[in-house]
């Protein structure tokens, strides 16, 4: 079992990196594979809104018009088993970098024709608010809603804060263990 980590963060030795390498030593520890990917190290655009009513090649061709890395990455997503998003909370939101991705892989597929490897799969948020500790909640709502508005299947989500990290990094582990044990059961 396959399962690729996206995160929002640039720092590979951060809070929210602990957290997802948490999520992958679980995911390893079941037998599984995973890999972190860091949003920020990849060139992706925000959307430019190209027609006057707000729309553009997403909705008339399920795709984007920018060239950049978020077509391959999200050909990346199609091929894993399951996916795992972690941002670090920014003002009580997604980091700049996820949110970006996430906006344009939304307007793609509500209009792709073909969905397949990202309709149903599933997804595991992680929110880790890493400075005063607040906003983590709030955050994995806003994430939640995103990535079901894609269409994943949205299994978990983890909202986690300076304070209660090193007790969050043992239920990443678990969860992580889980993800792959519940998918042998699946197939
Ligand atoms: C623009 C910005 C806004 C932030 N807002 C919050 C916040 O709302 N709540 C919080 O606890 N920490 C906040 N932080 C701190 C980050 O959550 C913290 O830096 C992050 O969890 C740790 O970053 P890393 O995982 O990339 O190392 C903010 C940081 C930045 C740069």
């Amino acid at each position: 079992m396959n399962i690729l980590v996206i995160s929002g963060s640039r720092n590979p030795e951060g809070q929210t990196a602990r957290a997802a390498k948490a999520l992958l030593a679980g995911v390893e520890s079941a037998g599984g594979q995973g890999e972190l990917i860091f949003l920020p190290t990849l060139q992706i655009e925000r959307c430019r809104q190209c027609d006057d009513n707000g729309w553009g090649l997403c909705r008339s061709e399920g795709r984007c018009v920018i060239d950049d890395d978020l077509a391959p990455l999200v050909e990346r997503i199609k091929v894993a088993d399951a996916v795992a998003f972690a941002t670090p909370v920014y003002f009580g939101d997604l980091s700049e970098s996820l949110r970006a991705f996430l906006d344009r892989m939304r307007r793609v597929y509500r209009h792709a024709a073909d969905k397949d490897g990202v309709t149903g799969k599933r997804a595991v948020g992680i929110c880790v608010a890493g400075g005063g500790g607040g906003g983590a909640p709030n955050c994995a709502v806003s994430l939640e809603k995103v990535l079901a508005t894609i269409g994943f299947d949205v299994v978990d989500m983890i909202p986690a804060r300076r304070q209660n990290l090193d007790m969050k990094v043992k239920v990443l582990k678990v969860v992580g263990a889980w993800l792959v044990e519940s998918h042998k059961s699946q197939v």
